[in-house]
């Protein structure tokens, strides 16, 4: 693996799945990993990570995150948006009132966080040579019924993830995508039989196409939806409405 010793990473939700995975990548790799979770896991990751507590649900907690970073006085090389929540809703079946407070922290953690943190944090990363990776889904492309806010989010991310990187191109900062597969984490806990990718492989797969500068990182079956969806999208939207 590349010696990352130099690097100093942000990851969002470091506490367990997918950012957990990643935590332990770059810290193997001698990154330094700021982590970012409400209850930090006791030793994710060897001891490598330094801790932030955070809820992204929060502006209060965007505004910690942001001034832990700048009292650190690190400059970011990566900053990973990673934290995200799924959450099954069914309009017809639900009160206004928990639809709203539904709503709202799903729309707070997946879209307005990473939103947030991107322009929280612009100032307190390399350029030339910083990236920021937000984590989507092929959920972004087309939605599903049973989760019509995740989806909204990840769509919304995904737009703003191109418009970023256009605007952040002449600083230097590169913007990526990451578009994971069905990954077997608590999100996907009871779906998705054993086809799904593990934790650890995305991770390598986000760390690997980081250093590459790939503008999207879609390993395994992602990079096949895309492929679809290229060639076909009515059928790529009906593969995802009932997933
Ligand atoms: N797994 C998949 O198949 C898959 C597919 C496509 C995209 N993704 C995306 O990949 C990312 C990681 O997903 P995952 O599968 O690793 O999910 P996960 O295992 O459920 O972990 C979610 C992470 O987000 C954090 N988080 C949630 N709400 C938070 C809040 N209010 N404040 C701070 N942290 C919060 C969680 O921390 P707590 O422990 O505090 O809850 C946890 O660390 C998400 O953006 C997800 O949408 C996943």
């Amino acid at each position: 693996m590349k010696d990352l010793s130099a690097k100093t990473v942000l990851i969002t939700g470091a506490n367990r799945g997918i950012g957990r995975a990643l935590a332990r990548e770059y810290a193997a790799a001698g990154a330094h990993v700021l982590g970012v979770a409400r209850c930090p896991a006791e030793d994710p990751s060897g001891g490598a990570v330094e801790w932030i507590a955070a809820d992204l649900s929060r502006p209060d907690g965007w505004t910690r995150i942001i001034e832990a970073v700048a009292g650190s006085g690190r400059t970011l090389d990566i900053l990973v948006n990673n934290a995200g929540i799924q959450q099954a809703i069914d309009l017809d079946a639900t009160t206004a009132e928990a639809f709203r407070e539904k709503a709202q922290a799903e729309i707070a953690v997946n879209l307005v966080a990473p939103l947030c943190l991107a322009q929280g944090l612009i100032p307190h990363m390399r350029r030339p040579g910083a990236t920021i990776v937000n984590i989507t889904s092929i959920l972004s492309r087309h939605p599903k019924a049973s989760a019509p806010v995740y989806c909204a989010t990840k769509a919304g991310l995904a737009s703003f993830t191109d418009a970023l990187r256009l605007q952040l191109a002449p600083l230097g900062i590169h913007v990526a995508e990451a578009i994971p597969p069905l990954v077997a984490t608590d999100m996907t806990a009871g779906r998705g039989g054993g086809s799904k990718l593990s934790p650890e492989a995305m991770a390598r797969a986000i760390v690997e196409g980081v250093a590459r500068g790939s503008k999207r990182i879609a390993p395994g079956l992602s990079r096949a939806f895309l492929m679809i969806d290229r060639i076909a999208p009515e059928i790529a939207a009906a593969m995802m409405a009932k997933s």
